[in-house]
C-alpha cells in the first residue's frame, strides 16, 4: 500500500520535521502500540481536532510487557494502522521506531516512584508494568514536545500515572483523557477482542453489564458489598474468570469499603476469557 503520509523510524529525523514545522504551532501526540481500532481512532480525531499537528506512535514498547509470550503474540498490522490513520488525515506524521532506537543500550525500564498509583490493580498483577510505560512515555514526550498526549480512558489507571509522570518530571504537557469507545453490544475496544472467538466476544458484553449494576448499586451500597456481589456473578458463569474487580476514588487509586463526600468513584474490573485478559472500568458518580 502506498501513503503519502510522513512514517519516520528515528528520533533524529523525527526532530528535524517538527522543527521544520516550527514551534509556534499546537501539536498533539497520540502514543500507541499499533493494531489500532475505533478507540485509537477516536483519540487520533480528537487530537487532529485540537492541534495544528499530530504526531501518532506506533512501538510495541517491550518493558511494559511482563511476559515474552505476550510480547510476541502482540498483534502486528502496520498497514491496516497506516491505512487508518490516512482515512482520517494524509497530514498525521506517524512515528515507528524498532526497539534499539529506543533502547540504544539495555532493554530495561526506568524505575519511578508513582507514588503507590502503580501498586495496585494492574501493577498488583503485571510487575514492572508501569515502569515500561512510564519510560516509553516519558521518552516520546521529550521527543515530541507535544502541546497535549491523548490516552485512552480504558487505561484510567494509565491515564493517571502518566499524569503523575509529567507531574513528576515536570513535563509541560497537558494530558488528556478520552471516553472508553465500545463495540455494539458494550464490550470495550481492545486489540486484544480480536483474539475472541465470535460468540465470545458477544458473550463479553456481560463485564460492561456488570460494570453498569455495579454502578446502580453503588447509589445505595457498601463498596464491599457490591464487591461480594460482583464475585459471586462471575463464580456463577462458566466463561470467565474473575482476576479483580475493586472500586476505588479516582485521584488516589486506593479501594474504598465506605464513599465519602465529594470524591469521585470509579470502578475497575480484569477478567480472563478464553485465555485473553480484558479489563474495563466504569464512573460511578
Ligand atoms: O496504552 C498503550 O497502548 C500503551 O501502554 C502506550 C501508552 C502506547 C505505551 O506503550
Amino acid at each position: 500500500m502506498q501513503f503519502s503520509m510522513q512514517v519516520i523510524k528515528t528520533k533524529k529525523v523525527l526532530t528535524e520535521k517538527l522543527n521544520k514545522l516550527g514551534s509556534s504551532l499546537n501539536s498533539g501526540l497520540v502514543p500507541t502500540m499499533g493494531a489500532l481500532h475505533q478507540g485509537h481512532a477516536s483519540l487520533i480525531r480528537k487530537a487532529v481536532e485540537e492541534n495544528d499537528k499530530v504526531v501518532v506512535s506506533i512501538f510495541v514498547n517491550p518493558t511494559q510487557f511482563n511476559n515474552l509470550e505476550d510480547l510476541n503474540k502482540y498483534p502486528k498490522t502496520l498497514d491496516a494502522d497506516l491505512h487508518l490513520i490516512s482515512e482520517i488525515s494524509e497530514d498525521i506524521i506517524v512515528f515507528t521506531p524498532e526497539v534499539s532506537e529506543i533502547y540504544p543500550k539495555t532493554v530495561v525500564p526506568k524505575i519511578y516512584d508513582f507514588e503507590g498509583l502503580d501498586k495496585v490493580m494492574e501493577g498488583e498483577f503485571r510487575d514492572d508494568h508501569f515502569n515500561g510505560v512510564g519510560t516509553i512515555v516519558e521518552e516520546l514526550l521529550i521527543v515530541v514536545h507535544p502541546t497535549r498526549a491523548y490516552f485512552g480512558e480504558k487505561d484510567f489507571q494509565q491515564l493517571r500515572i502518566i499524569q503523575k509522570l509529567t507531574e513528576i518530571r515536570q513535563i509541560p504537557v497537558e494530558i488528556i483523557g478520552c471516553e472508553i469507545v465500545r463495540e455494539d453490544h458494550g464490550l470495550a475496544m481492545s486489540s486484544r477482542n480480536e483474539r475472541l472467538s465470535k460468540e465470545t466476544r458477544l458473550k463479553a458484553a456481560f463485564i460492561y453489564e456488570t460494570l453498569k449494576a455495579a454502578k446502580i448499586k453503588f447509589g445505595t451500597d457498601n463498596a464491599l458489598s457490591i464487591k461480594e456481589w460482583v464475585v459471586n456473578e462471575f463464580k456463577r458463569t462458566n466463561d470467565f474468570e474473575l482476576e479483580y474487580f475493586d472500586i476505588t476514588d479516582v485521584e488516589t487509586l486506593t479501594p474504598i469499603i465506605e464513599k465519602t463526600n465529594n470524591l469521585k468513584y470509579r470502578a475497575f474490573i480484569a477478567v480472563y476469557v478464553e485465555n485473553v485478559r480484558l479489563i474495563d472500568n466504569i464512573a460511578l458518580n
